[in-house]
């Protein structure tokens, strides 16, 4: 059977740029189930991806990233797919979610992610050290995998949730 994939719609950009709330929105308003990649490998694990880093490693929490994209490959249901953060990094996870659905990068600037996440604890990849500094460095990295990975790009930063949501829905039309 030939499968419709494309209709998912697939949330990339940097942690803090807004994936699960856009996602939330997108959720109530499309009528479409939310998947998030994070909570589903921390369900399947049964600990949260800090402990993955921790015990795991940074790499095997990658390789169960793709092994969960390829999965949602097989679904025939449509549906809002929010992506962790290091998602597209990997050319052949781009690759995949570019089959899965319509992928749109959430883009927002160092200076949005340093004031949303400055107070949080649950991204691996942020603590011990100086945060901005890791903010703005990897981002910069990223941010030519976001772009070339997506269907279509949202500037976040000064919009609310709502905004984005209609932005993408005026986008998908
Ligand atoms: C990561 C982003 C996180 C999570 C993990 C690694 C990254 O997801 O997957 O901590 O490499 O940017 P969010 O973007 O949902 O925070």
């Amino acid at each position: 059977m030939e499968r419709n994939t494309k209709q998912n719609i697939i949330l990339t950009g940097f942690m803090g740029s807004g994936k699960t709330s856009v996602g939330i929105c997108l959720s109530y308003r499309l009528r479409k189930i939310l998947l998030d990649t994070d909570k589903e490998i921390e369900r399947r694990q049964g600990k949260t991806v800090s402990d993955i880093f921790a015990q795991d490693g940074e790499e095997a929490f990658r390789r169960m990233e793709t092994e969960y994209i390829k999965e949602l490959l097989n679904a025939t249901e449509s549906r809002i797919v929010s992506t962790g953060g290091g998602m597209p990094v990997r050319e052949e996870n781009r690759t995949l979610l570019k089959k899965l659905g319509t992928v749109i990068y959430l883009e927002a600037s160092p200076e949005t992610v340093y004031e949303r996440l400055k107070e949080d604890t649950t991204r691996p990849l942020l603590q011990n050290g100086d945060a901005e500094k890791k903010i703005t460095g990897l981002l910069a990295k990223r941010q030519d995998f976001y772009k070339s990975g997506a269907d279509m790009i949202i500037r976040t930063d000064d919009k609310s949730i709502d905004e984005i949501a209609e932005e993408i829905m005026a986008g998908l039309k």
